[in-house]
């Protein structure tokens, strides 16, 4: 089973949805993420853990991660995650923590990578599936796929349609 993290709009949750990955539960650092709705409506258990509930964050971590395990979560996907995860969390699913980030890693990592790929004037940029370790967007590559950045005006919208077909091909391939 799947436990996915999310922060915000959840359109790569919406695309694990539809893909019909067997998704057990889905957890938000923020209340107000619509990607909760999107689970909700799905009927699939969600949870909230933010930050400022627990003294610290590892505990924060370890309280989201015992709460996937109880969901039977074996894979954690990031599905536009905006913490970083602590070791004792990553200590919980070793090599089971998967993220999707729109650059060719190690290119642009960080929170602004489709900005900062048009900031460098890059002919081409991408979407990135890894695992995750405890940096910032590093971890072993998975499978990368090139994306053109003209025209530029239409660029956010093709990255994220790269994103929400390789992401659950992705992921069913490691399920
Ligand atoms: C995606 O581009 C993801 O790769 C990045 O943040 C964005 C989240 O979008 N980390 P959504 O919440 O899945 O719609």
């Amino acid at each position: 089973m799947i436990g996915v993290l999310v922060s915000g709009f959840g359109s790569n949750l919406q695309a694990l949805i539809d893909a019909g990955l067997p998704i057990a539960a889905v957890g938000s650092n923020r209340k107000d993420a619509y990607a909760l709705d999107r689970a909700r409506a799905a009927g699939i258990p969600t949870a909230t853990f933010a930050l400022d509930c627990h003294a610290t964050r590892d505990e924060r971590d370890l309280v989201m991660a015992t709460w996937l395990e109880e969901h039977d979560t074996e894979l954690v996907v990031l599905a536009g995650y905006m913490h970083l995860l602590t070791r004792p969390f990553l200590a919980r699913f070793p090599g089971r923590i998967v993220n999707v980030h729109p650059s060719l890693l190690p290119a642009f990592p960080g929170a602004h990578p489709i900005e900062d790929a048009l900031a460098a004037g890059v002919e081409t940029t991408g979407v990135t599936v890894h695992l995750v370790d405890e940096g910032v967007d590093t971890g072993p590559i998975l499978i990368q796929e090139p994306v053109p950045v003209e025209p530029r005006e239409t660029l956010e919208e093709r990255l994220h349609a790269v994103e929400h077909r390789l992401l659950p091909e992705t992921v069913a391939g490691l399920t």
